[in-house]
């Protein structure tokens, strides 16, 4: 069955278009290309939307030969404006999974309802706890001896769609924000394209069902 995606046509058996958005260093988007180049994750990264000028993560979306988009928030007027961008970008490149690593915006209606139920998102922590901003320093303060990462579907609420896939972190006596982060940010690059892969899959069960 052919499926139309805004003027692309869905080939059977073709590979999955991923689009990655991304506000930080892109460490993650630097995973989920590696694992693409070494064949763990057979998806097609056709978009890396940015928006902050000089973030890392647009030099690593060269590096993955992808042109990345830069949409800088600060140029709209209002944050319907601003997804509306978001989403005529991922739209051009036809773009079919939403792939969110480090995006520091909360998300609108406006790129749910576009791709709905094919956002993902990762966060630093295992949800539902810690949510929201500065999870691993919420961890610390906690005193919590195990954190880690989670991969979830996006939804309207803050780091509360259904979980796809976790990751444990032990924390260390003498941890701080700083080295905690690092190794929650490994079990992540590990964890994010094997969760893509899984979501993926599950969906496309689903959708033939
Ligand atoms: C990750 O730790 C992720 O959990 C959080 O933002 C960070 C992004 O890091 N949502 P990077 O830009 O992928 O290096």
């Amino acid at each position: 069955m052919l499926t139309s995606l805004d003027g692309y046509t869905r080939i059977p058996g073709a590979r999955p278009r991923v689009g990655v958005l991304a506000s930080g260093s892109g460490s993650n988007l630097g995973a989920i290309a590696a694992a693409i180049a070494a064949g763990d994750l057979e998806v097609e990264l056709a978009a890396v939307v940015c928006n902050v000028a000089g973030a890392g993560a647009l030099e690593r979306a060269r590096r993955a030969g992808v042109e990345p988009a830069l949409i800088e928030h600060g140029g709209f007027g209002s944050r319907a404006d601003f997804d509306a961008a978001v989403v005529a970008a991922l739209r051009e490149r036809g773009v079919e999974w939403v792939v969110m690593a480090g995006w520091m915006r909360l998300v609108g209606v406006e790129l749910l309802d576009a791709f709905g139920g094919r956002v993902l998102n990762i966060h630093p922590s295992l949800l539902p706890s810690f949510k929201g901003l500065r999870a691993i320093e919420q961890a610390l303060a906690a005193g919590v001896g195990v954190t880690g990462c989670t991969v979830h579907e996006v939804t309207e609420g803050v780091d509360s769609g259904p979980i796809v896939a976790q990751a444990a972190v032990v924390v260390d006596p003498g941890d701080d924000a700083r080295t905690l982060h690092a190794r929650v940010q490994r079990a992540e690059h590990v964890l994010y394209p094997r969760a893509i892969s899984a979501a993926i899959a599950r969906r496309r069960a689903r959708d033939e069902r």
